[in-house]
């Protein structure tokens, strides 16, 4: 699925990353161009480092069960 669609950059690419070894919002914005364009995807992308367990002390999501529940378009349709 595609979370920043300015810059084309999918939640597996967001995952991939991560795997590689980022892992705090500002690495992701510059290794990927993620939430730096219209900015729309920021909470979307803290969304998937949550869901793959980045800790909330790098990405600043303090609330990872409740975050996790909702997908980008499912907080769009609510
Ligand atoms: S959707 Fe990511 S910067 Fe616009």
């Amino acid at each position: 699925m595609i979370v920043c669609v300015c810059k084309s950059v999918s939640d597996r690419k967001i995952r991939a990353s991560i795997a590689e070894g980022v892992d705090s919002f500002d690495e992701l914005q510059f290794e990927l161009g993620v939430a730096t364009c219209c900015g729309k995807c920021e909470e979307s992308v803290r969304d998937v480092m949550a869901q793959t367990g980045v800790c909330a002390s790098r990405c600043g999501v303090e609330h990872h069960t409740q975050v996790a529940t909702l997908t980008f378009y499912e907080r769009k349709a609510a």
